[in-house]
């Protein structure tokens, strides 16, 4: 392997990391950007001027997909892709996702500053909706990419507005038909994620680098409860149908069977409560929960899953509420590829950085990127391991490390052109 010697410039990168933090709903340090909200398109429209900047060539897909490329020399092999996300959470932090965007931009004219030329095509992608936020799926953008989702799906999905995917991505720009989001496996020969962990093993273990062996499966239920509501005072306790202390015992019930299910791997969290009226002195009478739950066994997932079904049914009939529990999504776990995962291992040993496999407990893009391509993420320590929250932070240096070994891998990536993958 000839590695071109790369010089990271982190300076400019901590600035475009600031200003792309800016471009938020709330002040900072608190980041919330939802998807195709005006931030939302502020950012996009931020991002795209550096790509031009970078002499990329830019285009967007009819779901919001962003892709920004650097042509190769070899115009017939398939390209690679590295890229992440930018929306953000509410009230979260300004690493998650966009160290994966703006870094891949730094790694590309850390390159091109080198001299070195990739043989593959070099799409940096800015996934649609990585978050669940507006439309309760998450990965909304790499699952229409993949197929995981189909278009009459993701066209049909609501905001808590009653508002369309389809409306919303129209009223944002995006032209064209769903339908022709989709690509095929072979579509690119590789894919590359830098994140931050979202976890504090790396730090604890004084690490730089992680590479990714797999990703946790996620899921999300939905569970509306309808009681009978009425008035705080008047309406006597035995007499009432209160949906809120039902989804109480459900709340409960999610932790129980997560904790009960004989591996710390399982983990569940009702983080969406809507209260209806939501007025002191109404008894709740309608309630809608978001329950997410993961593991990196499907097995061990899928019956926790039905544990919390069977439970909210029980609760619901006991105390006399309709009843409606959804699957939303349910996921496999992800396996990171080989040849992903070596070529990230070489560049660290290159460089001189030493790293640490492991499973990734958060989902990426790189989840469903994995169903079209050999797929492989690195990660960077953050401290205390904590995300989504407004002091998620990561350092100047090791954002640096991470651009460093993502963009030796990419070397790696695009230079060999003796395979092109199975379409
Ligand atoms: O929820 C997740 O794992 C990711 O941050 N969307
Ligand atoms: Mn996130
Ligand atoms: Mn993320």
């Amino acid at each position: 392997m000839s590695w071109p010697r790369v010089k990271v410039n982190v300076s400019p990168l901590w600035t475009e990391l600031e200003q792309l933090a800016q471009i938020s709903d709330v002040q900072p340090p608190a980041v919330t950007r939802i998807l195709f909200t005006a931030n939302d398109r502020k950012a996009r429209a931020f991002l795209k001027d550096r790509f031009a900047e970078a002499s990329l060539s830019v285009r967007e897909d009819p779901a919001g997909n962003i892709f920004a490329r650097w042509h190769g020399e070899d115009a017939q092999a398939v390209p690679i892709a590295t890229g992440s996300h930018i929306d953000a959470v509410p009230f979260s932090g300004r690493y998650d996702g966009t160290v994966g965007v703006l870094g891949a931009l730094e790694a590309i004219r850390a390159l091109q500053r080198s001299g070195w030329r990739p043989a593959r095509s070099i799409d940096l992608v800015v996934f649609t909706s990585e978050e669940p936020t507006r439309f309760g799926i998450g990965c909304l953008g790499s699952r229409l990419l993949s197929g995981s989702l189909s278009a009459e799906q993701a066209a049909a999905l609501i905001d808590s507005e009653g508002k369309s995917f389809e409306y919303v991505r129209r009223q944002a720009g995006c032209t064209g038909s769903l339908e022709d989001v989709r690509v095929r496996v072979g579509h690119y020969a590789a894919f590359v994620e830098l994140h931050i962990e979202q976890g504090r093993i790396l730090e604890q273990k004084q690490l730089p680098i992680g590479v990714v062996t797999a990703i946790a499966g996620p899921a999300a239920l939905r569970v509306e409860l309808t009681g009978e509501g009425g008035h705080a005072g008047a309406v006597l306790m035995p007499d009432r149908k209160d949906a809120l202390c039902a989804a109480a015992e459900i709340i409960l019930a999610a932790e129980e069977a997560a904790k009960g299910s004989g591996s710390p791997d399982t983990v569940a969290t009702t983080g969406v409560c809507r209260v209806h009226p939501a007025a002191i002195n109404s008894i709740p009478s309608k309630i809608t929960l978001e329950i997410d739950v993961r593991d990196i066994d499907l097995g061990r997932r899928d019956q926790v899953l039905e544990q919390i079904q069977r439970a909210a049914h029980a609760v619901g009939q006991r105390r006399g509420l309709a009843t409606e529990v959804a699957v939303r999504s349910a996921d496999s776990p992800g396996r990171a590829g080989s040849k992903i995962i070596h070529a990230i291992q070489a560049a660290c040993r290159h460089l001189g950085h030493d790293y640490l496999s492991m499973v990734s407990r958060a989902y990426h893009d790189s989840l469903f990127m994995a169903q079209l391509a050999p797929t492989g993420m690195i990660f960077i320590p953050c401290r205390g391991g904590v995300s989504h929250r407004p002091d998620e932070y990561t350092s100047p240096e090791a954002i640096g490390v991470g651009v460093e070994v993502l963009a030796l891998t990419l070397v790696q990536l695009a230079s060999d052109t003796s395979e092109n993958p199975a379409s």
